[in-house]
C-alpha cells in the first residue's frame, strides 16, 4: 500500500509554503505533503505518486492561478483520482469558479483567503476522516462482495456434489435392485423343484423350511419391485396433461376395495374433486399409496372412513386423505416422507416404508408440496397439493 497524500496548489510560492507547514504541524507524521505551482506541475506529481501506489485523500487548490484556473484542475484531477477530496481557495468573487468545481470535481469544501488556521486545519481534518471512512467502507463491501461470490462458489459446488451423489445412489439402487432379482429368482426356482421333485423324500418340517424360503422370497421380489418403482419414479420427467383427480381417487379406490370382501370400508369424497395438470401414472402411483395405506391402517377398525377432500390455496390446490385408523404419535415422525421410515412393526402392520417417499418424488416433481398429520388411535389425514390447472381459478 503507497503514501496517504495531500496536494496542495498555488502559484505563490509563499502561500503554498505556508500551506505545507500549517498542514505538516497539525497533521499525523503519515501524510505526505506535496506541493505544486501550477496545475502542470500538479498533473506531473499526480501522475508520478499514481504510478508508485501512492493513495491521494485530498487537493487543495488555489482559484486563481495563470493558465489553468484552480476549478479546472480540479475537474480534470477528478478523473485521475475520483476518490480524492477537493477543496478550493477562493477570493469572493470566484462564485462561477465553486459551481464549476462543485459540479465537476465534487469539490469537498472552499474556504476564503485569507483563510484562519483554525478553520482550514479543521476543514482538512474533516476531510481525511471523509477519506479513510469511505475507503474503510469500500474495503469492507470488496470483502462481503468477495466473501459472497466464495460462498455462492461453494453453494454451487456442493449444490452440483450432492445432486451427483443423489444420482449415482438412485442409479445404485436401480442397479442392485436389478441385479438382486435373478439370483432371488434362482433360490426361489429350486425350493420349488425341492417341493416338487422331492416332496416324498422330505420331511414336514424341513418341507415348511422351504416354504418359509419361497414366502421370504415373495416378500423380496415384493420389496425389489417397490425399490425399483422408487427409482423410477426419481428419474421419471412428468410427461403433463389433464388429470380428473375425482374419477382418479373413486377408481382407484374401487380397484383396491375389489379383493377385500371382508373389510367394512366407507369411502366419501366430498365434492367434486378437480382437474389438475400432471402425469396421469405419476399421480395414480400417488393416490393409490395413499389410499393403500389408509386401508391398510383402518385394518383394525370395524366401521373404516376414508374422506377425501380438497381446497383451493392461492395457485395450488390441496388434496387430503383422511382416516379413523390407527394413526401415530407425530413425536416420532419427523422423516416420513424418507425412504424406509416406519411408524410400525412388521408385525403389526406389513410394508416397507418406500410408499410415501414415492409420494414425496412424484410431488416434488409436479412443484408441489406434502403434509402428513396423525393422532394415535384417532386416525391420519395425508395433503398434497398441486398446481392448479391453466385456466381453473381458485374458489372455482
Ligand atoms: N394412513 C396412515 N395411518 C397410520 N400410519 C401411516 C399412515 N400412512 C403412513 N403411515 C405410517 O408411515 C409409514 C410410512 O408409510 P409408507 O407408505 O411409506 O410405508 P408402508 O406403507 O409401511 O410400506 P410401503 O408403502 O412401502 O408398502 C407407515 O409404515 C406408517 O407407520
Ligand atoms: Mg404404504
Amino acid at each position: 500500500m503507497g503514501r496517504d497524500m495531500i496536494l496542495c496548489v498555488d502559484d505563490e510560492e509563499m502561500i503554498v509554503d505556508a500551506l505545507k507547514m500549517e498542514l505538516i504541524s497539525s497533521l499525523p507524521e503519515n501524510i505526505t505533503i506535496e506541493t505544486a505551482r501550477n496545475a502542470e506541475e500538479a498533473f506531473q506529481v499526480v501522475e508520478e505518486s499514481i504510478n508508485q501506489g501512492d493513495n491521494f485523500i485530498l487537493v487543495i487548490s488555489d482559484q486563481r492561478m495563470p493558465g489553468i484556473p484552480g476549478d479546472v484542475l480540479l475537474a480534470e484531477l477528478n478523473k485521475l483520482i475520483p476518490d480524492s477530496l477537493k477543496i478550493l481557495l477562493t477570493g469572493y468573487t470566484d462564485i462561477d469558479g465553486i459551481q464549476y468545481a462543485i459540479n465537476n470535481a465534487g469539490l469537498f469544501r472552499y474556504i476564503q483567503k485569507p483563510w484562519s488556521r483554525e478553520d482550514l486545519i479543521l476543514t482538512v481534518k474533516q476531510a481525511i476522516d471523509k477519506f479513510k471512512t469511505k475507503r474503510e467502507l469500500d474495503e469492507k463491501t470488496r470483502q462481503i462482495i468477495k466473501m459472497n461470490e466464495e460462498l455462492e462458489k461453494m453453494v454451487k459446488e456442493r449444490t452440483a456434489q450432492l445432486s451427483d451423489a443423489l444420482k449415482e445412489l438412485e442409479a445404485f439402487t436401480y442397479t442392485v435392485s436389478h441385479d438382486l432379482k435373478s439370483p432371488l429368482r434362482s433360490i426361489d426356482l429350486y425350493s420349488r423343484y425341492i417341493l416338487e421333485d422331492y416332496s416324498g423324500e422330505l420331511n414336514d418340517e424341513v418341507k415348511n423350511m422351504v416354504m418359509s424360503i419361497r414366502s421370504i422370497c415373495g416378500n423380496m421380489f415384493e420389496l425389489i419391485d417397490n425399490l425399483l418403482l422408487y427409482s423410477m419414479t426419481a428419474k421419471a420427467r412428468p410427461e403433463l396433461t389433464t388429470v380428473d383427480m375425482d374419477t382418479l381417487f373413486r377408481n382407484t379406490f374401487k380397484d383396491m376395495a375389489k379383493p377385500l370382501k371382508d373389510r367394512e370400508i366407507e369411502f366419501t369424497v366430498e365434492g367434486r374433486l378437480p382437474e389438475v395438470t400432471g402425469d396421469a401414472v405419476l399421480l395414480k402411483q400417488v393416490v393409490s399409496n395413499i389410499l393403500s395405506n389408509a386401508v391398510k391402517f383402518t385394518r383394525n377398525e370395524k366401521q373404516a372412513k376414508i374422506v377425501v377432500k380438497h381446497c383451493f390455496e392461492d395457485h395450488k390446490v390441496w388434496f387430503s386423505v383422511t382416516d379413523n385408523g390407527v394413526g401415530f404419535d407425530m413425536k416420532h415422525a419427523s422423516k416420513l416422507f424418507g425412504i424406509f421410515q416406519r411408524m410400525h412393526t412388521q408385525n403389526q402392520f406389513e410394508g416397507f416404508g418406500i410408499g410415501l417417499a414415492t409420494v414425496k418424488k412424484i410431488i416434488d416433481k409436479h412443484g408441489g408440496e406434502v403434509g402428513i398429520h396423525s393422532e394415535e388411535g384417532i386416525g391420519t389425514t395425508v395433503r398434497f397439493s398441486l398446481p392448479v390447472s391453466p385456466g381453473k381459478d381458485a374458489n372455482v
